[in-house]
């Protein structure tokens, strides 16, 4: 972080009275390194992208999620668009810190195929780590190796939390509910809100509309004690009545595991 010389200035109000403040750290994000085959099920192995794989992921992404096709996440349909900015095996120490995303593959090794991808955003300065996509191919979504990218994304959290994040999220389409009930009733995430017309989606051929997507977070690491509690926002009674309805909603999250 540059340095600039703040101290003419102040913030618009004292903040912060009900939770810990810090000193400003060194913040970065640093991609946990991840390779492992699952112990009940050698077939299959949760693993980096490498170069080789960029075409046979960018076509994951095409047969699983084209909705993209248009919209400010089309990059993911492109093999040549991962060169620059994902994080690839290869070079782990660097990229793991200096790319902005990292890519997550499953892999069927009985049958040499890549059946399940997952993409990470990250936000260096603050803290913060979007679990941006997740695509299971048709083929695979059922039987031994679906169950496998189900247990194994149990892992996915302590993934996150080892990359140092303290602040994550998630955001669900509104197609289906799956991944809105995977993170709400098995991870044990809370909805932050409901984003009508968040981002443009292809609806074949040449045409695109405005989707609603559902967004959940978590607080990890130390995120949760430097984050201010409730008493100290200040919200427009209608807003204060969506918070409390959210409070109540988000009750019923459960990390129920898989
Ligand atoms: C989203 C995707 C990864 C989900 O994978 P899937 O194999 O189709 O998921 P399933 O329908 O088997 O659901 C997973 C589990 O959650 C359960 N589940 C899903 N939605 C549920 C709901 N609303 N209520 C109760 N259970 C639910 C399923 O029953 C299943 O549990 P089980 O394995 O114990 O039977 C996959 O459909 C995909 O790749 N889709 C295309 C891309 C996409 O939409 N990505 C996500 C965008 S937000």
């Amino acid at each position: 972080m540059k340095h600039i010389d703040m101290t003419p200035y102040h913030p618009y109000r004292k903040m912060g009275t009900s939770c810990d403040t810090r000193e400003i750290p060194d913040k970065k994000i640093t991609w946990p390194r991840i390779d492992h085959i699952d112990s009940d099920n050698p077939d299959f192995r949760l693993r980096a992208i490498t170069r080789n794989d960029v075409e046979a992921v960018a076509e994951l992404w095409r047969i699983s999620y084209p909705e993209v096709y248009g919209s400010v996440h089309g990059w993911i349909l492109d093999p040549d668009e991962y060169l620059e900015r994902v994080a690839f095996a290869e070079n782990w120490d660097d990229h793991a810190v200096s790319r902005p995303h990292a890519v997550m593959l499953g892999e069927d090794l009985a049958k040499d195929k890549i059946v399940m991808s997952s993409i990470y955003t990250k936000w260096d300065l603050n803290l913060h780590v979007e679990a941006s996509f997740i695509a299971i191919h048709p083929d695979a979504r059922k039987g031994r190796i679906g169950a496998s990218i189900w247990s194994n994304l149990a892992g996915f959290y302590q993934w996150l939390e080892g990359s140092g994040a303290e602040y994550v999220t998630v955001f669900c389409e509104t197609w289906h509910n799956i991944t809105q009930y995977i993170w709400f009733k098995r991870m044990g995430w809370k909805i932050a809100g409901i984003f009508p017309g968040n981002y443009t989606r292809w609806a074949g051929n040449n045409k695109e509309y405005r989707t609603c997507t559902v967004h959940f977070y978590r607080l990890l690491n130390n995120g949760g004690s430097i984050t201010t509690k409730p008493e100290e926002w200040d919200l427009l009674p209608e807003v204060r009545e969506l918070w409390d309805c959210l409070e109540k909603i988000n009750a019923g999250s459960e990390e129920a595991g898989f």
